[in-house]
């Protein structure tokens, strides 16, 4: 199976019903997407497929051919963070940071599709996505911070 993951051709052989998830940690190594409950209740996992956010966990290894897959190590780089990786850098979302891979792709998701949300759909985009150690507030206000980035305000 060949996919583009990161902007690089990758070759796998993997089971069908593999998930994205397993295929980008165990068989490609990029441990930055985390695994947290593996039935799409907790959003850790979080990816973009395609130009969308998706649970790695729930998309299976046979619907990956010729996909594009976008993970936190390619969102952006340490010279040049996504908006939305220099807003969280600002705000020190992270505590354990154990959900903030997941927050983030779902966050540039979010204001690829509504550059200027309001309060009520930031929280309903990001509602799926758990943080237990309640980062939230900091997750509102970095997303915010992001938009203007984003919008050159
Ligand atoms: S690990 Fe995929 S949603 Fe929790
Ligand atoms: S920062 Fe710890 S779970 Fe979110």
């Amino acid at each position: 199976m060949q996919l583009t993951v990161n902007g690089v051709t990758r070759e796998v052989e993997v089971p069908e019903e593999m998930p994205l998830l397993w295929v980008l940690r165990d068989v490609l190594g990029l441990t930055g997407t985390k695994y947290g409950c593996g039935i799409a209740q907790c959003g850790a996992c979080t990816v973009h497929l395609n130009g969308q956010a998706v649970r790695s966990c729930q998309v299976r290894a046979a619907e990956l051919e010729g996909a594009d897959v976008v993970t936190i190590e390619g969102l952006g780089t340490p010279e040049a963070p996504h908006p939305v990786q220099a807003a969280w850098i600002e705000a020190q979302v992270a505590q354990c940071g154990y959900c903030q891979s997941g927050q983030i792709m779902q966050a540039a998701d979010l204001l690829a599709l509504n550059p200027d949300p309001t309060d009520d759909q930031i929280d309903a985009a990001m509602g799926g996505n758990l943080c237990r150690c309640g980062t939230y507030p900091r997750i509102r206000a970095a997303i915010r911070d992001a938009a203007g980035r984003m919008r050159g305000a």
